[in-house]
């Protein structure tokens, strides 16, 4: 009965199954472990279950010498240094296709939010600036009809499409391999909308000579991880006028401060990394994330394995 250490508490039944098997130790508190207080818990257990908010680098790999399976909580694995895993073996399960509605549900969110302007609109009711109706208070910019740019054309981005045709949007991509150059998607855009996931070839993507390509009405739109874009120029993006709105689930540096410079920008709302975060998401999420646990704690191929190269290797 191999030992599991899980990051953190999660919704629903699915630490239940795993317990019903394996010895499971739950970190309680709201806070992420500490690195030392990972390893520390990660001695003598063969399966660790993580959030993406905690690092597993080479050097944490190499200090837990029992660990044989790596879990996601996520659909992302950039957390984990999947090279060092699997340099020992040790196969990273992720959790695709169960938060894909509820995260395109949320980027729409974003994309309404930032063109209608709801965050300052909300705020100016409860702050008493509802004097009158005014005709040219809180002019946003349309969603319906509007060009929608999307960076990464996998299963969230193709969500968030069959959505922009429910608002009548044309919908143009950039991808690796396909779709419009980056730069002729940015100027083309009224919004853009990321989806790519966060490797070093992203890293950075969405930088000052990307914001000053867009159009000066246009929105950008990130859920899939902060640093894709530079934060400093987001910043000055917004304060500048080189685009209209941001709306962001994800952030860099993630959480991102209440003192924040970027938060005091224009027409930003940041809302902290909820997309998937609906009760049927989470709890499919974590049923999945024990689903590859269970297989790879059993030396059975992991359903969703980030790194299936683990299991292609001579013994
Ligand atoms: C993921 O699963 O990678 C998401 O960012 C969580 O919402």
């Amino acid at each position: 009965m191999p030992a599991c250490f899980v990051t953190r508490r999660l919704p629903g039944d699915a630490l239940a199954r795993l317990a019903a098997e394996h010895e499971v130790d739950v970190w309680p508190d709201r806070l992420p472990p500490q690195r030392e207080a990972l390893i520390d818990r990660l001695q003598g257990c063969a399966g660790l279950l993580c959030l993406l908010t905690d690092p597993i680098d080479a050097a944490l790999i190499d200090a837990c010498p029992d660990l044989r399976a790596i879990s996601c909580f996520a659909v992302g694995s950039d957390n984990v240094d999947l090279e060092a895993a699997t340099a020992r073996g040790i196969p990273v399960g992720t959790t695709p296709g169960v938060l894909t509605e509820a995260t395109a549900d949320l980027t729409f969110a974003l994309i309404l939010a930032a063109g209608r302007r709801l965050e300052e609109a909300a705020s100016e009711v409860r702050a008493g600036d509802w004097l009158t109706w005014e005709p040219a208070r809180l002019l946003g910019e349309d969603v319906h009809g509007a060009t929608l740019g999307i960076v990464g054309l996998g299963r969230i981005g193709r969500a968030v499409a069959r959505r922009a045709e429910g608002f009548g949007m044309r919908v143009i991509h950039h991808g690796r391999r396909d779709g419009l150059a980056l730069g002729d998607l940015l100027r083309q855009s009224d919004f853009v909308s990321l989806h790519c996931p966060l490797t070093p070839a992203t890293r950075g993507l969405i930088g000052e000579r990307e914001l000053q390509a867009m159009k000066t009405s246009a929105s950008l739109v990130n859920v899939a991880r902060g640093p894709i874009v530079d934060t400093r120029a987001l910043e000055r993006a917004l304060r500048e006028g080189w685009i209209a709105a941001a709306a962001l689930d994800v952030t860099d540096p993630e959480p991102l401060p209440a003192d924040h410079p970027l938060l005091g920008a224009p027409r930003l709302t940041v809302v902290p990394h909820v997309a998937s975060a609906t009760r049927a998401a989470r709890e499919a999420i974590g049923a999945m994330a024990v689903d590859n646990l269970l297989a790879g704690l059993a030396g059975a191929r992991m359903p969703h394995c980030a790194n299936p190269q683990v299991y292609d290797r001579p013994d």
